[in-house]
């Protein structure tokens, strides 16, 4: 495959680590912000790092970031920050208005498992769980809901798709992920960024809001 240039927001958290290296050893470019760049913990020629955070990133700075990338993905987090504020929604409202004006199509936005996306209820099971065990994430997951609900009404020009990842633990691959739109594994960080990988890459997910769930053997 040609080498291809990913631009990529939440790269040193527990799922974009993984991403990042995997894109990295497979020949491409990543260009990533990062509130701490030491985090990666290693150099490579073609990791290019920016310092800096989405909530204060000027427009200009963005624009700066988006051109020229092929894709565009979004690994971020901040569960404190969330739960008072829509941060991932309000960087995504200005992220999207950059990659049109810099003619970037292709957006994956990795949410949980326990978001329900715009029109479907989430079953009882996942509900019980994000209303007990789940329950100080939910600020992260009212966010994740409001991006998806965003680029549901308000971005059909752009080619998103959102992964519902339903995340279980920092442990080694359990087999490969798919797109599946009844079942959600509980999948490793590992995988999750593996399927991140091949899924900004296939036009087949352009406007879903998937979960993932293992592939039978
Ligand atoms: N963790 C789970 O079990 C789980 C399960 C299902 C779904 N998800 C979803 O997957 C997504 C990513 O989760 P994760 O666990 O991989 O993430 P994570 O480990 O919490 O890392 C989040 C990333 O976002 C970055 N970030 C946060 N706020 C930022 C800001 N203002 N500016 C720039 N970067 C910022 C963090 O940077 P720093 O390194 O500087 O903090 C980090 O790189 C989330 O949307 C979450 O809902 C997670």
């Amino acid at each position: 495959m040609t080498s291809q240039t990913f631009l990529v927001f939440g790269a040193t958290g527990q799922t974009g680590q993984h991403f990042t290296s995997l894109a990295l050893r497979e020949g491409h470019t990543v260009r990533a912000l990062a509130r701490n760049p030491s985090k990666f913990g290693y150099e490579h020629p073609a990791l290019e790092v920016h310092t800096g955070t989405v909530t204060d990133i000027p427009d200009p700075d963005l624009d700066e970031l988006v051109r020229g990338v092929d894709y565009v993905v979004s690994m971020l987090g901040d569960v404190e920050a969330q739960k008072t504020r829509k941060v991932n929604t309000e960087f995504v409202r200005r992220l999207v208005p950059a990659m049109r004006r810099q003619g970037v199509k292709r957006f994956l936005y990795q949410a949980g498992g326990l978001s329900k996306a715009p029109g479907q209820p989430l079953p009882p099971a996942l509900w019980a769980v994000r209303k007990t065990l789940a329950r100080s994430y939910n600020g992260q997951h009212e966010d994740n809901e409001a991006v998806m609900q965003y680029l549901t009404d308000e971005a059909s020009d752009i080619e998103w798709m959102v992964h519902r990842a339903g995340i279980g633990s920092n442990g080694p691959s359990k087999g490969v992920l798919q797109r599946s739109s009844r079942a959600i594994s509980i999948a490793t960080f590992i995988d999750c960024a593996a399927y991140t990988y091949r899924t900004v890459m296939d036009p087949s997910a352009v406007h879903t809001c998937d979960p993932s769930a293992y592939r039978k053997p």
